[in-house]
């Protein structure tokens, strides 16, 4: 088990003062709750996309990154739920006119009387959980292809997730690098890894917009900053409290300064 020397350097968590191990030890608890804030989101932001709002699916994940191509919030409207409200030539006049490109005068010769006169009574923006339909620009909201975020909203995001990811993974592998763990390879593949998963995730995230078979490495990077830190988590907390270290830990001389022959 022992394939290196102890580092002079090393302290496990059970050498630190008492203090120190509460600081740790508060912060990995909220760190915790703040890691699963965060899942809770991208699970509410993104689960929906495909119609199913249950699991957060690959599609989901394309879908959030580079849209979707299955038409317009006002066709699947149409085709859907409000399906019963007009007649169906109507219907078929609307989605002409959106396959057209959705012009200013094509809305004014043939689909404003429609959506007049069978669709305000609900949607003339009194009611502020429907989508107002009245004029031209409101009812173009509801006919913009979706495009998935855009590129000004991925460089936001960007920037927070490595700011904030890097804070995170800092201070876990930080605490991390107090435990006892062999093969030592192993620990620092540990510590590594949430790094490489967020560079290859929010990279995925622009390449899904042109690719989006890409999205599985958004999924796959995810995963793997996830696993990490629960691991992470856990057998810090474990041995800061609950772990015996081995005989030959305890009985070396622990100063840093020592010399090591
Ligand atoms: C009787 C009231 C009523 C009328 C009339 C009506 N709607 Fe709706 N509409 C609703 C309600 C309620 C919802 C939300 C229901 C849902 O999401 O299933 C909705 C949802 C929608 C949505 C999708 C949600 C959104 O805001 O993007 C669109 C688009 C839409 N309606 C378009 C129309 C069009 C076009 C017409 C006319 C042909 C129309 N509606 C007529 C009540 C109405």
């Amino acid at each position: 088990m022992t394939d290196r020397p102890i580092h002079r350097m090393y302290l496990h968590f059970q050498e630190l003062p008492l203090s120190r191990r509460f600081l740790y030890t508060g912060t990995l608890l909220v760190l915790a709750a703040g890691y699963a804030f965060a899942l809770l989101y991208i699970y509410t932001s993104h689960s929906g996309h495909d119609g199913n709002a249950i699991t957060l699916s690959f599609q989901d994940i394309v879908i959030a990154y580079s849209g979707s191509d299955e038409g317009t919030r006002l066709e699947s409207a149409l085709h859907g739920p409000m399906s019963g409200m007009l007649p169906r030539q109507d219907i078929v006049k609307i989605v002409k006119w959106i396959n057209d490109g959705a012009t200013k005068a094509d809305y004014e010769s043939n689909v404003s009387t429609v959506i007049d006169r069978y669709c305000l009574s609900c949607h003339d923006g009194s009611n502020p959980h429907l989508s107002n339909l009245d004029g031209y620009e409101n009812l173009k909201t509801v006919v913009d292809r979706d495009t998935g975020m855009d590129i000004f909203t991925l460089v936001r995001v960007s920037h927070i997730h490595l700011f904030g990811l890097t804070f995170i993974f800092f201070i876990m592998g930080l605490i991390f690098s107090h435990a006892f763990l062999r093969p030592v390879w192993f620990k620092c593949a540990v510590v590594i890894a949430p790094f490489i998963g967020i560079a290859v995730d929010v990279s995925s995230w622009y390449i899904t917009k042109l690719f989006n078979p890409f999205a599985v490495f958004v999924m796959i990077s995810g995963a793997l900053m996830a696993a990490c830190f629960a691991y992470m988590w856990v057998v810090s907390l474990y041995q800061i409290w609950f772990y015996k270290m081995p005989d030959y830990l305890t009985e070396r001389d622990a100063r840093p300064n020592r010399t090591i022959g």
